[in-house]
């Protein structure tokens, strides 16, 4: 089976980016073969509200967004990982969100079926609940897509650079990474 890792992180460097890794690893030790794209590299435009994949079930624009629809049509489970920007996911993370309306048929089901989705959130603040409220509208909102959270991990009080010193994040990811595979089978 294959699993998808989607960084709404613009900092390919940075804390979201090593939790999704270490979750797709664990992906890759129950046997799944994993693809992982950031979507600031990959160079994904806004929804044009052209609404042709209402229709089509295919968007118009020919962007990074190409690339990771193939990738979100062949995959069997996805991980979703976006740091808190003002309460809420990254305008990175919108953005795909938007962009993943040519999966919703005119009778609001999805064209993806429901694919079990691991969510990673990464945020300064150090309650893990604070955000819970935008949390649970963006997987709303997922859901309805196609992406069907089956569980959120929310890596609270990143202030840091990367992972280190984290105690048992990395972990928590790598487990969750493997969870989804076994669950997803
Ligand atoms: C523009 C901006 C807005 C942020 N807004 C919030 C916020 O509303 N709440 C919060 O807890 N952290 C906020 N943060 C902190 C990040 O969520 C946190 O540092 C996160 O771990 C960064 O992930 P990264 O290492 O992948 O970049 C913000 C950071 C930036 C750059």
């Amino acid at each position: 089976m294959k699993v998808t890792g989607i960084v709404g992180s613009p900092r390919a460097a940075g804390v979201t980016t090593a939790l999704v890794e270490k979750a797709l690893q664990g992906a890759r030790e129950t046997g799944a073969e994993t693809v992982l794209f950031n979507i600031q590299e990959a160079g994904i435009g806004g929804c044009m509200a052209c609404y042709t994949c209402k229709d089509t079930g295919v968007c118009r624009q020919d962007d990074g967004m190409s690339q990771i629809y193939d990738a979100l049509r062949s995959s069997s489970a996805v991980v979703i990982g976006t740091p808190v920007y003002m309460f809420t996911v990254t305008g990175q993370t919108k953005t795909f969100i938007d962009r993943l309306f040519p999966f919703l048929k005119p009778d609001f089901t999805s064209r993806l079926g429901s694919l079990p989705t691991l969510m990673i959130y990464t945020q300064g603040a150090p309650k893990p609940d604070a955000f819970a409220v935008a949390f649970d509208s963006i997987e709303k909102a997922l859901s309805m897509l196609g992406l069907d959270t089956r569980r959120r991990m929310v890596a609270a009080g990143m202030s840091g650079e990367d992972l280190e010193g984290q105690g048992s994040l990395a972990g928590e990811a790598l487990a969750a990474g493997r969870d989804l595979v076994s669950n997803s089978c």
